[in-house]
Order: structure tokens, then sequence, then C-alpha cells
């Protein structure tokens, strides 16, 4: 069996999802349920003999040995991490507590648990930690897109924190030889994508008359992958993954958030239009985040080259099924829209008092 971290989050949940659609190996899932993690995700296979969830959390290391020795996984997926990068900006703390020092207990009794198996089972072991090209800092408009030996350059508290963890897991292989595998990807975007993250806030707030906020100019760069086309990649990288390496993992969809809003807007009008005008015109200009980075980019022709992978939807054929999805699954926007998220808003878009300009 699997251990995955993180598996009541976005990537977590599909890839939980994905994982029992395709193969009979059961998964461990072992999530602390934050304001992120969400039990509705996991609707379908709750009942599942195959998926065995756990609550807890990743700095508990007495509580991961315990569960490594019960269940003798194969493999741990690490998705588990603080995500946000504006709720970094106001709370840093628990991006270090969970990013930096949850994955060093995680990687503890991950060493403890791989050093007692038995050499063939030893060998066949691997930890794969799900990071970001975040660490790699911000792009100019002419700059090649990262590589896995760019130099790391984080901006945010999210960023450096995962990039920290990163770093461990690199010590971690050449220290002690734990078998790791590092992928480090692009924004994703599709089903069960928390609503403070661009893509769903604006397909939520539109359907609810809300304004559409835009940070700065709205001329940032972002490269977009359909989330399943990265669980895809994550699979693969397990699979014929080689220990210690990294692979950098992209859509080859880069975009101007302001064109991603645009793009928004047109298909809603289409699939389900407003009285009277379009979507466009909630758009709101706001108050840019502070460090905010101005272009990311990834260069994914090593795990195309050396794993054959690459991804399968382009950003129209993910974007339609993503608006799709949030048309026909209002009751989970409505469950996640209370409680946390509700003092989130407040705090983040209240304190944007000043928008620019209202198109
Ligand atoms: P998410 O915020 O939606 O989910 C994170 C999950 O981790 C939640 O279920 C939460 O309950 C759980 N969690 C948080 N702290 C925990 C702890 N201390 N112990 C155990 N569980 C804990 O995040 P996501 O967007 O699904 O991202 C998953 C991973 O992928 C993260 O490591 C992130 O850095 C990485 N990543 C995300 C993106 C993206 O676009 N979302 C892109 C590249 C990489
Ligand atoms: P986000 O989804 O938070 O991902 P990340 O910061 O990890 O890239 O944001 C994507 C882009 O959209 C980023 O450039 C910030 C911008 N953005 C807005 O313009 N308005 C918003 O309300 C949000 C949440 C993000």
């Amino acid at each position: 069996m699997i251990f995955v971290t993180g598996g009541a989050g976005f990537i977590g949940s599909n890839f939980v999802l994905d994982w029992l659609a395709q193969n009979d190996e059961p998964v461990v899932n072992f999530d602390k349920l934050t304001y992120a993690g969400n039990m509705n995700n996991l609707a379908s296979v709750r009942q599942d003999p195959r998926h065995i969830f756990v609550q807890g959390d990743i700095g508990n290391t007495a509580q991961v040995a315990a569960l490594l020795a019960q269940h003798k996984p194969r493999a741990i997926v690490h998705f588990a991490a603080e995500s946000h990068v504006d709720r970094s900006i106001h709370g840093p703390a628990a991006f270090v507590e969970t990013n930096v020092n949850g994955t060093f207990g995680l990687l503890e009794a991950s060493r403890a648990y791989w050093n007692a198996l038995p050499d063939d089972e030893k060998a066949a072991f691997r930890f794969l930690h799900v990071s970001t090209d975040e660490v790699y800092g911000t792009l100019g408009p002419n700059d090649a897109p990262f590589t896995e030996t760019t130099q790391y350059a984080p901006n945010s508290p999210y960023s450096a924190s995962k990039a920290a963890s990163d770093h461990l897991v690199r010590s971690y292989h050449h220290t002690y030889g734990l078998p790791t595998l590092t992928t480090n990807c692009s924004n994703n975007y599709g089903s069960y994508h928390f609503p403070e993250k661009l893509i769903p806030l604006i397909i939520t707030n539109a359907r609810a008359g809300k304004p559409l906020p835009i940070y700065g100019d709205g001329q940032q760069v972002r490269d977009w992958l359909y989330v399943s086309d990265h669980c895809a990649a994550i699979r693969r990288v397990l699979e014929a993954g080689k220990p210690g390496e990294v692979y950098n993992v992209g859509g080859w969809n880069e975009k101007a958030n302001l064109d991603v809003v645009h793009t928004l807007c047109d298909i809603l009008d289409e699939l389900d239009p407003k009285a009277g005008g379009s979507y466009r015109d909630q758009i709101t200009y706001v108050t840019d985040r502070p460090g905010h980075d101005r272009r990311y980019a990834i260069d994914a022709r090593k795990i195309e080259r050396e794993l054959g992978w690459k991804p399968v939807e382009t950003f129209d054929t993910g974007i339609r099924k993503t608006i799709q999805w949030y048309l026909a699954n209002q009751e989970w926007v409505k469950d996640v829209q209370s409680g946390d998220y509700l003092k989130w808003v407040e705090k983040n878009y209240e304190q944007r008092q000043n928008p620019v300009e209202t198109k």
C-alpha cells in the first residue's frame, strides 16, 4: 500500500480518487483536516475498504511512525502543506510549522521506518515529495522557463517554506540514502479546488454576483496544469523516477491572470449566462499582493524525455471541465464557503480597500 499525506486537500484528494479508480493498491490517507482539508472530497471512497483515512499532523513523528509500522507502505506521497501565498503573508508561522517542521518530522519517521526494512523492500521504497515551481522565484518576460537546475530564489513565506522542505528532502537522500523523489509543479486547477485560489474564487464569485478581484495590473503570468495531469505525473515519477532526482511538472500553458479571468467569464457567459450583461462587468482591480511574483514558467522536458509524461489536457479543455464541475457541484461550494472561509475573505479583501479601477 501507499501512504499519502494531505489527501483531503485539493491535489491530494484528486490523487487518491484517481489512484483508487486505476488500481487496487490501498491508500492510507493521513491528513490534519485544516481549513483546506475536506472529507466531502472523499465522499465517493468513504466506504471503500482500500481507503484508510487517519486524521493527524505530519509533525507528530510518533503517530506517523506507528502508522508506518502498522501499514508497512511501499511508498509515501507527501502533499500535506499550507499552500496559499496570501495566507502565508498574513500568517507565516503555520507555513514554517507544517511545511518545514512537519516535513522534517515526516522525514524522520520515514527514515527510521525505511532503515528497518529488509533489503529488497528498502531498495523498492520511495518518498515522493510534492513541491512547487514557486521555489525558483520570479521570471522576466523573456527569461527561459525554470529547469530542475534553476537556482532557488523563493520570494514568499509559502515558497520559502517549500524551498526549505525541498532542501531537507534532498539532504535525506544525500546523507542517509533515503530514496526520495521531488516534483516541482506549476499552478494546478480543477475539481475540489478551494475557492481562495484564483480560478475557483473567480468562478464562485462570478456566480454569486460578487467582484472578481484582480491584484495589481493582472499581467502576472502563471503556467496552468489540469490537476489530473499533475496526478498522472506523480504516478509516473513514483513508478519510474530515479531516486534523488527532481522533476519539473508543467502544462506549457502560460497565461496572464487577466486573460485567465476573461476566459472564465466568457465560458460562464456561455454555460450559465446572467441577465443583462457579462460576468466581465464584475472585474475589479484591487491592491496588489506584496512581493507578487511576476511570472512563473516550467520547462517540463526532463519528465517527458526520461519518463514519457506529458499533459493530456490543454488549458481550453481543462478549464471547461473545471467550470462544468463547479456548476454541477454547488453543494460542495456552499459547504466550503462557510466557517473559516468567511473569516478569510473578510481579512484578505477588506484590507485591499482601494479598488483601483472597475471595468
Ligand atoms: P491544499 O491546501 O488544498 O491541501 C493541503 C492538505 O494538507 C489539506 O488537506 C490539509 O488538511 C493538509 N494538511 C495541512 N497541514 C497538515 C499537517 N500539518 N499534517 C497533515 N496534513 C496537513 O493544498 P494543494 O493545493 O492540494 O497542494 C498540495 C501540495 O501540492 C502542497 O504541498 C503544495 O505545496 C503542492 N503544490 C500545489 C500546487 C497548486 O497549484 N495547488 C502547485 C504545485 C505544488
Ligand atoms: P493563486 O491562485 O493564489 O496562486 P499562486 O499565488 O500560488 O500563483 O493566485 C494565482 C494568481 O492570481 C497570482 O498571480 C495572484 C492572482 N490573484 C488575483 O489576482 N486575485 C485573487 O483574488 C487571487 C486569489 C489571486
